[in-house]
């Protein structure tokens, strides 16, 4: 049933998409009317039930969102830093409680504090002057450290279109196969979380036939903890551009859709922005540069949901079917949007294209370490002195990142959560064991993923982490699997108890429930929660032992 819908989805082609009509429905009271979905369904010649299954699912389309003014920030870093309530409190000498709902997450990890009012973030300080921010819409802008250590390349400073895309023209008079080439000999992987290797995906699609396809820049960047794919949106826009118009030119896809999270509204703007500007310069539309390649953009804007980041989960999205994660093979490569052979790849991953097309793809091979090559941005919340996003070489010391970039915590630190929720839980005591690299983080029990750091102080009690982890995989659940639908609720429940009861956790039955997570979910979603609380429970031993049998 749900390829049949993939295929009357995608009746209307990008121009017209289900998914927008519905973001467009949700403007005026926050939620889609009944009778506006039941006329979007019959239009799309789908049920009334895929539409209103559609729209309950998303933070930003339920009906329980109608009527919200202000939105609280209740990602990890925010709740490590124990910044909501005062927010909240603040909140509620202007709003009625129900007018406020909350949004995980900003993107504000390196001061906290964060909300969201009328289509703008604000973080840190702003909350002093709120008042201002209701009456005038008007408040500061976020300001966090860029920098890097060794080669600069996805930091570089931006200099004008016509340089920048230079080395694209070049590459559309050479064969594309040459092309692709050089990505496969640079050996990038994808920064997305699953380090898969770029090249690799772009041949499978090559050789999909059909005469539509598609490229996804995945920036959904939903864990919490990462701002680094919003820093390359708003900052470094071509830098995504010019990569997914590589990605169309070797795969022969068309089209372009830029997937870009709804906590992120200046992404989207300046993204836009910036494609108009290529339209005027004749870099995207019809055979451009008089090469016979053709290729547009689209943006499409989600509507809050962690999973719509997985990339199957995301595809769904953009068709305006319930995200629910899709069962592989088929590989999105293969049969993705519309059933159309897609490439997905994360906004960082597509980032590094310009440098390895400018410069060769054994330039980006030759930097860092063996498996690992290139640059990785990493993302410091607000525990560290220098909170910012900085570019380091695969291979760097995580004591370098942590000391010299971050320059050490501001407060006592006990552990770092490092790559997002499904990341592991790193003690301080291995700070001097680890380098920023795949390799070294998955030898040493963990997770490099997309390398965003956040900080568990000394006085926030691990349990208290896990049970705020556990709640978080199991709002954001897609559903489709009972592992991780079920087993993610019912680890928050055992959490919730210990922490705040007498009630005692059964080892054994924590130690199956985990298991299961890891064994059975279908996704890396529940697949990959049980790893930090595994870290937890391995380092963290003693703490924890109150709470069990
Ligand atoms: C629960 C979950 C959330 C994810 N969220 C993101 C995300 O926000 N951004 C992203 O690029 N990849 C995310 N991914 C990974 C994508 O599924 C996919 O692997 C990635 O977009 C592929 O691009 P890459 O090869 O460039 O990394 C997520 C995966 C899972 C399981
Ligand atoms: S593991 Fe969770 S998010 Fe992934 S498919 Fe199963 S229910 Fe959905």
């Amino acid at each position: 049933m749900s390829k049949n819908l993939s295929e009357l989805s995608g009746r209307k082609g990008l121009k017209d998409n289900l998914f927008d009509r519905m973001g467009q429905l949700a403007q005026t009271d926050g939620t889609p009317d009944k009778k506006e979905l039941q006329k979007l369904a019959d239009e799309f010649l789908i049920g009334d039930a895929n539409t209103y299954g559609t729209a309950s699912f998303y933070d930003f389309l339920k009906p329980e969102n109608k009527g919200k003014k202000a939105y609280v920030c209740n990602g990890t870093a925010c709740v490590c830093a124990g910044t909501q309530e005062k927010v909240i409190d603040d909140l509620k000498k202007h709003y009625k409680a129900d007018e406020i709902g909350h949004m995980t997450c900003l993107g504000r990890c390196h001061e906290n504090a964060a909300f969201h009012i009328d289509g703008q973030n604000y973080s840190g300080a702003a909350l002093n002057e709120l008042e201002s921010i209701i009456e005038k819409k008007e408040g500061t802008q976020d300001n966090y450290h860029v920098g890097s250590l060794g080669n600069a390349i996805l930091t570089r400073e931006f200099t004008s279109v016509e340089s920048y895309y230079a080395s694209f023209k070049a590459a559309l008079k050479k064969d594309s196969n040459d092309v692709l080439d050089e990505i496969k000999i640079s050996n990038v992987r994808g920064r997305g979380g699953a380090g898969f290797p770029m090249g690799v995906k772009f041949g499978f699609c090559r050789n999909a036939e059909s005469e539509t396809k598609f490229i996804i820049c995945n920036a959904d960047e939903g864990d919490p903890g990462a701002y680094s794919d919003r820093y390359l949106l708003e900052q470094r826009p071509h830098s995504v551009l010019y990569g997914m118009l590589i990605a169309g030119y070797v795969t022969h896809a068309q089209y372009g859709v830029v997937y870009i999270r709804a906590e992120y509204p200046d992404a989207a703007e300046i993204v836009q922005t910036e494609i108009d500007v290529l339209r005027e310069a004749g870099l995207i539309g019809k055979n451009i540069d008089g090469s016979g390649f053709n290729f547009d953009f689209k943006i499409i804007r989600a509507q809050g949901s962690y999973i719509c980041g997985e990339e199957t989960a995301l595809i769904n999205s953009i068709e305006g079917q319930r995200p629910e994660v899709r069962v592989r093979p088929p590989f999105p490569a293969q049969q993705g949007l519309f059933n159309k052979p897609t490439i997905v790849n994360n906004v960082e991953t597509l980032a590094s294209l310009n440098f390895i097309i400018e410069n060769g793809g054994q330039a980006w091979k030759d930097i860092g370490t063996e498996k690992s090559s290139g640059t990785k941005l990493i993302c410091l919340d607000s525990f560290f002195n220098n909170p910012g996003v900085y570019e380091v070489e695969m291979g760097t010391p995580l004591s370098t990142v942590v000391n010299e970039l971050g320059g050490g915590f501001k407060s006592a630190v006990k552990a770092m959560q490092i790559g997002g929720p499904l990341g592991g839980l790193v003690p301080v005591s291995k700070i001097d064991e680890l380098q920023i690299d795949f390799e070294s983080f998955s030898n040493g029990g963990f997770l490099l993923g997309h390398a965003s750091i956040i900080c568990i102080p000394e006085e926030l009690q691990i349990m208290e982490f896990i049970e705020h982890l556990f709640d978080f995989a199991s709002y954001e659940s897609c559903g489709k699997c009972f592992p991780c639908r079920l087993g993610t609720k019912r680890g928050q429940e055992m959490s919730f108890k210990a922490l705040n009861s007498g009630y005692k956790i059964n080892r054994k039955l924590f130690d199956d429930l985990l298991n299961t997570l890891e064994q059975t979910s279908l996704c890396a979603h529940g697949g990959g929660i049980p790893l930090p609380i595994k870290n937890a429970l391995h380092y963290f031993g003693d703490e924890m032992e109150q709470y069990f049998e």
